[in-house]
């Protein structure tokens, strides 16, 4: 991401489709050892109906305590977060959240989403016009691993503030994380202009697992109606659709768990069976019991987020949380 070269974007119809290389990605993981998908897959739109049905699962803790927080602090995070700013948000899907901090701001000059579901993103647009008609909304259809043109607002700006809600920074390992970070700092500092010409420093809104008892994370990934099962295998539904793949759907099994030395959730697929799979001209060999590593999902306790962070060149300001301390929704500035 780069927050230097920017230029409009009137509308999300005129984006072209977010375009990794699905193909590359899958042979070069398969080649691994061990062997791993990439979990930004999982979003196509069966996948993206998948985590929806997630977010409300009894066991997945995740969206609706986030969501909680929000919700019982939005006067305190947005007086933090000031009035007239640039809020860009990263892989905020249907809005959920988003609309809640919206709600909460003073007069918001622009908003920013930038998601890799085009569907979702298209959808959460013409539902925040309608719901923000005097807000400026410039969608981006964009993986944000990858670096991104940002449109630039017609009003001006105090401060940009990122908001990367859904502890989707657990996905990286640490220090993907800070690199990561360091790039958004970038995009907290406006237009390419030092941040003594600014007003005030931007920041980042931040939502973030936190380190818990072992059960209650391996329950919410193991959820008892099978949908995060069926999430994750969809990573081989769309290998066969898309790529022309012949997994076995009845050969591969999901499995989740915490491994507690690295501090992650780990989603794995599980071959049932030796045997071999095609994909293109590639054939791959998968012995029984070898897994395919799908996701990695990182929790943090709260110091370990705040000095993870500070690495990457953000001051910790606050974190609100839950009473349980489940989930902290973080505030960072960059120091001017
Ligand atoms: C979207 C990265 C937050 O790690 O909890 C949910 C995705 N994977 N169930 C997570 C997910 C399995 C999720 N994040």
């Amino acid at each position: 991401m780069t927050a230097e070269a920017r230029t409009a974007i009137p509308s999300v119809s005129e984006v072209p489709s977010a375009g990794p290389d699905f193909l590359a990605d899958v042979i070069a993981g398969f080649s691994s050892n061990p062997r791993t998908l990439p979990s930004k897959y999982f979003y196509d739109e069966r996948g993206a109906t998948f985590f929806q049905k997630i977010c409300e699962l009894p066991e997945y803790y995740i969206t609706r305590t986030e969501i909680d927080i929000l919700d019982q602090n939005r006067a305190d995070i947005a007086s933090r977060l000031g009035p007239n700013i640039e809020l860009i948000g990263l892989g905020t899907g249907a809005g959920t959240k988003t609309r809640i901090l919206i709600e909460a701001l003073e007069s918001p000059a622009v908003y920013i989403p930038v998601d890799i579901s085009e569907k979702q993103l298209r959808e959460s647009t013409v539902l925040f016009q309608r719901i923000f008609p005097s807000l400026e909304i410039l969608p981006v259809c964009a993986d944000y691993l990858q670096p991104v043109v940002l449109p630039s607002p017609s009003r001006n700006v105090v401060r940009n503030i990122v908001y990367f809600p859904g502890s989707t920074i657990g996905n990286f390992e640490p220090s993907e994380a800070t690199e990561f970070l360091r790039r958004v700092t970038n995009v907290c500092r406006p237009n390419g202009l030092p941040a003594v010409a600014l007003a005030k420093a931007g920041g980042l809104l931040i939502g973030v697992d936190l380190k818990k008892d072992q059960h209650v994370l391996e329950a919410a990934y193991n959820d008892s109606a099978g949908v995060t099962a069926q999430f994750n295998l969809n990573l081989l539904v769309r290998v066969n659709r898309e790529l022309g793949a012949d997994f076995d759907l009845d050969q591969w099994r999901h499995r989740a768990i915490y491994n507690s030395a690295a501090g992650r959730i780990e989603m794995h697929l599980v071959s049932e069976i030796d045997h071999f799979v095609h994909v293109d001209e590639h054939k791959f060999h998968f012995r029984r019991g070898e897994k395919i590593i799908t996701e990695f999902s990182y929790k943090y306790a709260p110091e370990e987020f705040a000095a993870l962070s500070r690495k990457a060149g953000f001051e910790f300001v606050q974190m609100w949380t839950d009473d349980a301390r489940l989930f902290g929704v973080f505030y960072f500035v960059v120091p001017m």
